[in-house]
């Protein structure tokens, strides 16, 4: 709205000051940490994640727990990146309780921050994670399973978006197949970043 648009933030420090003890939604209270995001400034890439989950919730950074370490492997040792050279933040910044989906009211007040935190960085490519992330920038009719692996524009930015690290953890019979379909996902984000792609990750 207007009033957050005068004092609209000019450096992602200055953005998450603004942000502060936030609460603009009912999510603060249950909280421990806002997990702001973090990375580089001049990320090439942004992965957008759900929401923080338990581990997030309690150090207030974004993909720490065992999903975070598996996103972490994704892009160290499959990209050839480092962490700290990508940025990485949610669509929600707060926990929702039990790691619920969140609610509706709760993205609208948080999603402006994550536009916001984009157009600061401007990056070539956007990786969405998972079916939450994915409806919230794409639409309602985003469908993971139909619609991953596919080019879109958010923002006047080419998006991707590819499974949850947290649903290949918790669907361990399909494994291999749905770290298949990632990495299959990852080399085409790869490809748009010209990097070199190594023959397995
Ligand atoms: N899952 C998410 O979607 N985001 C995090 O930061 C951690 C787990």
């Amino acid at each position: 709205d207007l009033q957050e648009r005068r004092t609209a933030s000019r450096t992602l420090e200055d953005l998450e000051r603004r942000i502060g003890d936030c609460r603009r939604c009912k999510l603060w209270r249950g909280r421990t940490r806002l997990v702001f995001g973090e990375g580089s400034p001049q990320a090439r890439l942004v992965f957008v994640g759900e929401g923080p989950g338990h581990e997030e919730d309690l150090s207030g950074r974004p993909f720490v727990g065992e999903a975070g370490r598996l996103l972490t492997r994704i892009i160290e040792n499959g990209m050839g990146m480092k962490r700290e050279d990508v940025y990485i933040c949610n669509v929600v910044k707060c926990r929702p309780p039990n790691n619920r989906d969140p609610e509706r009211d709760e993205v609208e007040t948080c999603i402006p921050f994550l536009r916001e935190q984009l157009e600061m960085i401007r990056p070539e490519v956007i990786c969405i994670l998972g079916r939450i992330a994915g409806r919230e920038l794409l639409g309602r009719d985003f469908k993971i399973t139909r619609d991953r692996g596919k080019w879109y524009i958010y923002m006047d930015t080419p998006v991707l978006a590819t499974y949850h690290p947290a649903f290949i953890l918790r669907n361990p019979a399909r494994e291999r197949e749905l770290k298949g379909m990632v990495w299959k996902d990852i080399q085409e984000i790869m490809s748009r970043l010209g990097l070199e792609i190594k023959k397995n990750g």
